[in-house]
């Protein structure tokens, strides 16, 4: 059977009861993308919202958004209100959520000025891979420092990877989960705070390798996302990589390893192929170009049929359920 690797910061094996009832009064720091969904589904859970921004443009649709969302969602939502005044949203809070830009100083500077205007609320980070522990390295008490990462659709991805620092305390992860539950999402329980958590850090692991798969020449972009979505992306939604090297057999993944593991891209820096792209101002759908090229209304359209096809696959899901 495999075990966890010991070590000084290895977590507990189990987690105490959650109590979601200390969590009322949410603060979202940060109304971009992910920021107003957030709001929007702690509100569906009957929760006060307040949504700040450092662009206090953002705020009147990103308020309209998420309260939008919240009804769409929840029975009997809570309101959102919207400030461009940190100090505002704050005031009450008992669970602050950031959702700011992936930049670590950028993080650590606004959890120390989170930290000096609330003493008790649980500190919340979004970060798609940056540990909490870097995050809340500066404040005084980084035991109510908890990493939740949501994906994209928020409102719709149901696991929720709940983050615990080196000093975060159990309690405070184990709350979070259980006001997690109630919105009706999915938290799982990440021991240990690696950068990628779980999640990121498998994405991540095929995205290297199918960037070095263009740049090496063995197949073209078209090629690579076609042979993912339609053939191991077919299978992921059914049987884990976990599952799936148990139910072919342990000794052929070994002996499919062995033959694979040298030519696996092992780059610890970013592909020199990315450079040349983003220094050719390719930067993806967001310019027009990047790997593929993005006429204007496809970033969109993406983006509709992203949601559409989560939607489908977890209505599917909901169905063979019932049905069982
Ligand atoms: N976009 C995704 O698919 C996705 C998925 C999961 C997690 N995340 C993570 O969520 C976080 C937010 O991502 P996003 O895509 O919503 O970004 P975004 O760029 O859409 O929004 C970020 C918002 O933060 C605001 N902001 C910047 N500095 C601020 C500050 N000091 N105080 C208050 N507001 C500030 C910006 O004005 C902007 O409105 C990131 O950490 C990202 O890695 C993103």
């Amino acid at each position: 059977m495999l075990t966890p690797a010991s070590g000084p910061d290895t977590a507990p094996a189990t987690l105490p009861a959650g109590d979601r009832s200390r969590f009322r009064s949410v603060a979202v720091v940060g109304a971009g993308l992910m920021g107003r969904r957030l709001a929007g589904v702690f509100a569906s859970g009957g929760l006060s919202v307040t949504l700040t921004d450092s662009e206090p443009s953002v705020l009147p649709e990103a308020g309209r958004e998420a309260q939008h969302l919240a009804r769409a969602l929840g029975d009997a939502p809570g309101v959102v209100r919207t400030t461009s005044r940190l100090e505002e949203a704050l005031e009450g809070a008992d669970l602050v959520t950031e959702a700011v830009a992936e930049n670590l100083d950028l993080k650590r500077t606004l959890f120390t000025r989170m930290a000096g205007l609330t003493a008790t609320a649980v500190l919340a980070s979004n970060s798609s891979v940056l540990p909490i522990s870097a995050i809340s390295a500066g404040i005084d008490d980084p035991s109510r420092a908890v990493g939740t990462h949501w994906w994209n659709p928020p409102d719709l991805i149901p696991v929720v990877e709940v983050v615990q620092g080196e000093s975060t305390s159990p309690d405070a992860v184990a709350d979070v989960m259980a006001l997690l539950n109630h919105l009706g999402k999915r938290p799982v329980w990440v021991r240990r705070d690696v950068p990628g958590f779980v999640g990121n850090r498998l994405q991540h692991a095929l995205w290297r390798d199918a960037i070095a798969l263009v740049a090496e020449g063995v197949a073209d972009a078209e090629t690579v996302d076609l042979v993912v979505r339609d053939t191991i992306g077919l299978r992921l939604g059914e049987m884990g990589p976990l599952t799936n090297a148990d139910y072919v057999g342990l000794d052929l993944t070994r002996a499919i390893h062995e033959a694979v593991f040298p030519v696996l891209d092992r780059s610890v820096t970013p592909h020199t192929a990315l450079d040349d792209l983003i220094r050719a101002g390719r930067l993806g759908a967001k310019t027009g170009q990047g790997l593929f090229a993005w006429p204007p209304g496809a970033r969109q359209a993406a983006g509709a049929a992203l949601a559409a096809h989560v939607s489908s696959e977890l209505a599917a899901r909901r169905r063979a359920t019932d049905t069982e």
